[in-house]
């Protein structure tokens, strides 16, 4: 049996390692298993929902879809797309607004976040989960391969999935979530209490999959650390320290505590993060620059679009006939 898999990511700004460690990675596991069929989407409706800059976004968009392909996403394996040029999204996001409640959209923990950092909210920001279900049910997903920040947005997908059929008849897979096993949540290197993130105001505590190598030694050989200069995975007590063993841990396939023992001071612990993180974005960062010079990548985006579309075109039908809306002609 094939199992389904769909992950997303949105162009706010450059990848980081963050999504590398939080879902890229697993992504391509999943890809690489045979008995899965994978669909990743650059979901660019969801960079919508905070202040955006229209001509940064399809660059940003390309970049991110890119990106993906050098990090070893392959669009003949994989079905890769950007969400907008597949329109069931939007269509089905409408079924989950009529399926999700307002008091559900507002406790979602990133809503709260963002929305209550800026003057003026827009109502797509509240809205959001219920475009992200709609991504997950468009495909049948079994599987969602997501950062531990995005828990929260895929339980309610499971919910409203559970819903849908509940009240209008067996309709939708309700997909499961897969979670990295070492670092589900990597920390800004100079604010560890916070999650490295693609809009954070400052760039020096966050590392971007196009760092130059100089750049990478630069922010890490600053990460925040401590005082007491004793290396030990203790992520309450030390948070900057124990999120530069996770990050270690997750690139060498270590677990962190073991790991720790091993150093003995900060600054040979920081160089070997950088080496690794180094080693980790030198090929993708070569790959990139080529498939970027080839100038393909409208082609095979086009391409994954129209493999996406005719996937996600029946489940649309299916969720309009049983919600009672005429079908099309
Ligand atoms: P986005 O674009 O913010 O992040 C993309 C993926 O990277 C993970 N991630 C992290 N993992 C570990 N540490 C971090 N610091 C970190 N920052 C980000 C995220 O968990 C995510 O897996 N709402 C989603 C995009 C989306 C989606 C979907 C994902 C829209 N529709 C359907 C899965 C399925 C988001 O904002 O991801």
């Amino acid at each position: 049996m094939t199992t389904t898999v769909f992950s997303g990511l949105k162009p706010t700004g450059s990848l980081h390692l963050g999504n590398y460690l939080g879902a890229i990675r697993q992504m391509i596991d999943l890809q690489d298993d045979p008995t899965t069929a994978c669909r990743y989407a650059v979901v660019d409706l969801h960079s919508l929902t905070v202040e955006h800059d229209p001509r940064r976004l399809s660059e940003l968009t390309l970049e991110l879809a890119g990106l993906l392909i050098a990090c070893g996403v392959d669009p003949d394996r994989s079905v890769l797309f950007v969400q907008s040029q597949v329109p069931a999204h939007a269509e089905l996001a409408y079924l989950m607004e009529a399926t999700v409640a307002f008091g559900e959209l507002r406790r979602m923990i990133q809503f709260r976040e963002k929305a209550g950092a800026q003057d003026r909210v827009r109502a797509a920001l509240l809205t959001y989960p219920a475009l992200m279900a709609a991504d997950i049910l468009a495909y049948d997903t079994d599987l969602v391969t997501v950062g531990e920040d995005q828990c929260q947005h895929l339980e309610l997908a499971r919910t409203l999935a559970h819903r849908f059929n509940g009240r209008y008849g067996e309709t939708f897979v309700v997909p499961a979530g897969v979670h990295p096993a070492h670092v589900a949540r990597v920390m800004d290197l100079v604010d560890p209490t916070r999650k490295m993130g693609k809009t954070s105001t400052s760039s020096v505590g966050v590392i971007s999959l196009l760092d130059p190598p100089r750049v990478v030694e630069r922010k890490i050989g600053r990460a925040t650390t401590d005082g007491d200069r004793v290396v030990r995975y203790a992520p309450d007590e030390k948070p900057g320290v124990s999120s530069l063993l996770a990050v270690l841990g997750a690139l060498t396939g270590t677990h962190p505590v073991p790991l720790a023992e091993s150093y003995q001071s900060y600054v040979a612990l920081k160089r070997d993060v950088a080496a690794a993180v180094i080693a980790l974005l030198e090929p993708v960062q070569r790959t990139y620059a080529q498939i970027r010079d080839d100038g393909d990548l409208d082609v095979v985006l086009r391409d994954g679009a129209g493999r996406a579309r005719q996937l996600a075109g029946p489940t649309l039908e299916r969720a309009h006939r049983a919600i009672g809306l005429a079908p099309a002609a």
